[in-house]
């Protein structure tokens, strides 16, 4: 039984966190909240059948800050704390997938308005929904995101969410934004709104000096983004048999495995990646998905290679447009990956968005913001 601020503490005292004034106060009120919502009786349980005292369910927390700030480091030390059964953590953006998938299912029914069963379903299976990266780009999720949230903080589910925009911020420009402006004051209605924007980029800091591009593959290649591994996730190197799996659905009911994974970073192989019949649908679920992505073995590629390229380019696009980090071994320079073959022009784009991706600039950027 471990609480959040002791947890945070002890890894400030271990020396795989720095202090930071602002984490520390963001800490002590997800304990708050963790102590508050494990003082509810279990649902089912003899003292919430005997109490049956329907008390209100304990506000959220929207954390927002610029990127490498903690804010998902701090959701999940509170996720993986919080002693309770109905909790979830789930990335933003597969959370409305899978509400607008039960809103199709809901409106075959014919049975009138779509987002209250939805609702009704959501808050059975969860008391406290953790979303990581709240961004809203597309007016299908603006449209509905007023009732839905409304609806969910009614019907007792406590809201954490982590953004890189201020409340105000969300959907800036959007289409139609007259509909989304009561989501905007219901986050600062019913969440409490803190602020995790100090001077350092810790992601940054810990990126820096470390190459992303490294030729040629072999032990050395290997040795290097292990490390890089080790350096984003703090994953023990002594326990690197270890590293946890992850496996992600990537919509039409299919899912993917992913070898290595761990908070927010994802090890492949170019082999899984571009050797198997893999298309844009699996690249953009694993772009949303992970801030960074290391991917091991890219060989030189000829004409004979030319659906490997081409899912390569496929990938490289969703990962730049998403703002995904790469580390990569490869037996050449991007310059030099694909010197010849179908496609061989659309390569060009690929070549230039992997040197941009290896900037200070591009690595600095948020992922998933435009
Ligand atoms: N106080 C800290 N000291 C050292 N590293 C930190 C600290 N806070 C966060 N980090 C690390 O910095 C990286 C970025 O943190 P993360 O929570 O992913 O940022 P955000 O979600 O705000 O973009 C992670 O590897 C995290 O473990
Ligand atoms: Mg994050």
């Amino acid at each position: 039984m471990t609480h959040v601020l002791e947890r945070y503490e002890e890894l400030i005292a271990a020396g795989e966190l720095r202090p930071d004034p602002e984490q520390r106060a963001a800490a002590l009120r997800l304990n708050q909240l963790q102590e508050q919502l494990e003082a509810i009786p279990p649902r089912g349980s003899l003292i919430w059948r005997l109490a049956r005292a329907k008390a209100p369910a304990p506000g959220g927390i929207y954390l927002w800050g610029g990127v490498g700030r903690g804010k998902s480091m701090l959701m999940d030390l509170f996720h993986a704390c919080l002693q309770i059964n109905r909790k979830r953590r789930v990335h933003f953006h597969e959370f409305m997938l899978e509400v607008h998938d039960r809103l199709r299912i809901e409106r075959m029914k014919e049975r009138g308005d779509p987002i209250q069963p939805v609702v009704a379903a959501v808050a059975e299976e969860t008391r406290c929904l953790c979303f990581d990266e709240m961004v809203v780009n597309n007016s299908a999720d603006a449209m509905i995101m007023s009732r839905l949230f409304t609806g969910l903080i009614d019907a007792g589910v406590t809201l954490v969410t982590t953004s890189n925009r201020e409340p105000d911020q969300l959907y800036k420009d959007g289409l139609n934004r007259e509909h989304f402006l009561p989501f905007i004051g219901l986050i600062k209605d019913r969440l409490d709104v803190l602020t995790l924007n100090g001077p350092t980029d810790y992601r940054m800091e810990r990126l820096a000096g470390v190459t992303t591009w490294h030729v040629p593959n072999g032990p050395a290649a290997t040795a290097a983004v292990r490390e890089a591994f080790f350096r984003l996730t703090d994953y023990p190197p002594e326990d690197a048999a270890h590293v946890p799996t992850d496996d992600i659905d990537v919509g039409g009911g299919r899912m993917m495995h992913v070898p290595k994974s761990l908070k927010g970073v994802a090890v492949f192989s170019f082999k899984r990646l571009c050797a198997e019949a893999r298309g844009a649908s699996d690249y953009l679920a694993i772009a949303r998905r992970y801030h960074s992505v290391i991917i091991v073995g890219i060989p030189r590629l000829g004409p004979e290679n030319r659906n490997e390229a081409a899912r390569f380019v496929t990938l490289i696009d969703a990962l730049y447009e998403h703002k995904v980090k790469l580390i990569a071994t490869a037996d050449a320079a991007p310059a030099e990956l694909y010197a010849e073959g179908d496609g061989r022009f659309e390569f060009e784009r690929t070549e230039s968005r992997l040197i941009e991706m290896q900037s200070l600039d591009y690595l600095a950027l948020g992922h998933g913001e435009g």
